[in-house]
């Protein structure tokens, strides 16, 4: 048996930190959205008695042994089901790395719902939901996708209604940020706390969109990456000069904008080609 399976990458609409913790994560107050942009697992089941884990990557930049998120969710499933299966994944890799877009925790999650099927298990939602907060704050939310409220360190995670077909331009500058360095430069008290109600009803009443996204979005990580990466800072200068609300998505280093109309994507596209960036016109999706 073969299966493929689409992992959506996600932007933060919304991102404040409530407090430091004390096993030494955040307590978030965030918004994740997914994103037609996508990385792809197809998995091969071994049959009965060829128990190893293979995991293939069109990437070669990408290690493909026990410290790739994929592998981890393997292992993962396998013990908490105690089974002994085997398994050969690829992975199609489109979504970059050290985004902020949520890659490696969208092809966990993706894995860890592959891999019940090829497996064969009858799984229930909120026992995966369980394993993939075991491998990223971030993975619980790509069980479901969509649009969530998500809040702890990301992974209690509260379905909202989806923002659907929303043009969305992704902007990486080709360099990557590490979360963990990002979160060890928060310092308390933060300036202006952002309460997070206000976009979710607006969410919630269907008429979140491009009008009232520069208004509404907000992301507390940009006054700890934009000092460091200023860079970054300039991608979402020029993204709001051409009429996007334009945030960073989670730790960076990806900007995405908002636009009007899907029209104009390429218009926006072709004057970021100078500032030599990679970018991806998207659509907002559901789960
Ligand atoms: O959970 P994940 O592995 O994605 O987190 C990566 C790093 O980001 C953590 O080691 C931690 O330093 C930081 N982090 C945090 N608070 C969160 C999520 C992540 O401090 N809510």
């Amino acid at each position: 048996m073969k299966i493929t399976l689409k992992a959506p990458a996600k932007i933060n609409l919304f991102l404040e930190i409530t407090s430091k913790r004390p096993d030494g994560y955040h307590n978030l107050q965030t918004i994740m959205q997914t994103v037609s942009l996508y990385d792809e697992l197809t998995f091969e089941d071994l049959g009965g008695a060829d128990q190893s884990i293979i995991l293939e990557c069109s990437s070669k930049e990408l290690p493909v042994d026990e410290s790739n998120l994929i592998y981890k969710a393997a292992l993962a499933v396998r013990k908490f089901y105690n089974i002994n299966r085997g398994v050969k994944i690829f992975l199609q890799k489109e979504i970059p790395t050290g985004a902020g877009l949520g890659g490696g925790s969208s092809d966990a999650a993706a894995a860890i719902k592959g891999l019940v099927h090829i497996w064969g298990i009858e799984a229930k939602k909120a026992d995966l939901e369980k394993i993939a907060a075991q491998l990223g704050s971030d993975v619980p939310f790509f069980i479901t996708g969509g649009t969530a409220l998500c809040e702890g360190r990301g992974e209690i995670v509260t379905p909202l209604p989806a923002v659907l077909g929303m043009p969305v331009i992704l902007v990486n500058p080709g360099f990557g940020v590490a979360t963990a360095s990002v979160y060890k430069k928060v310092a308390f008290p933060l300036t202006k706390p952002r309460k997070i109600h206000r976009i979710t009803k607006l969410i919630c009443e269907g008429s979140f969109g491009y009008r009232n996204a520069s208004d509404y979005c907000f992301n507390r990580l940009e006054e700890f990456v934009f000092p460091d990466y200023p860079q970054i800072k300039k991608i979402k200068r020029v993204l709001t000069e051409l009429g996007c609300a334009s945030f960073m998505s989670g730790s960076g280093a990806t900007i995405f904008g908002i636009f009007d109309s899907e029209s104009q994507s390429e218009t926006i596209k072709s004057k970021l080609q100078m500032h030599q960036c990679k970018t991806w016109a998207v659509l907002s999706s559901g789960q």
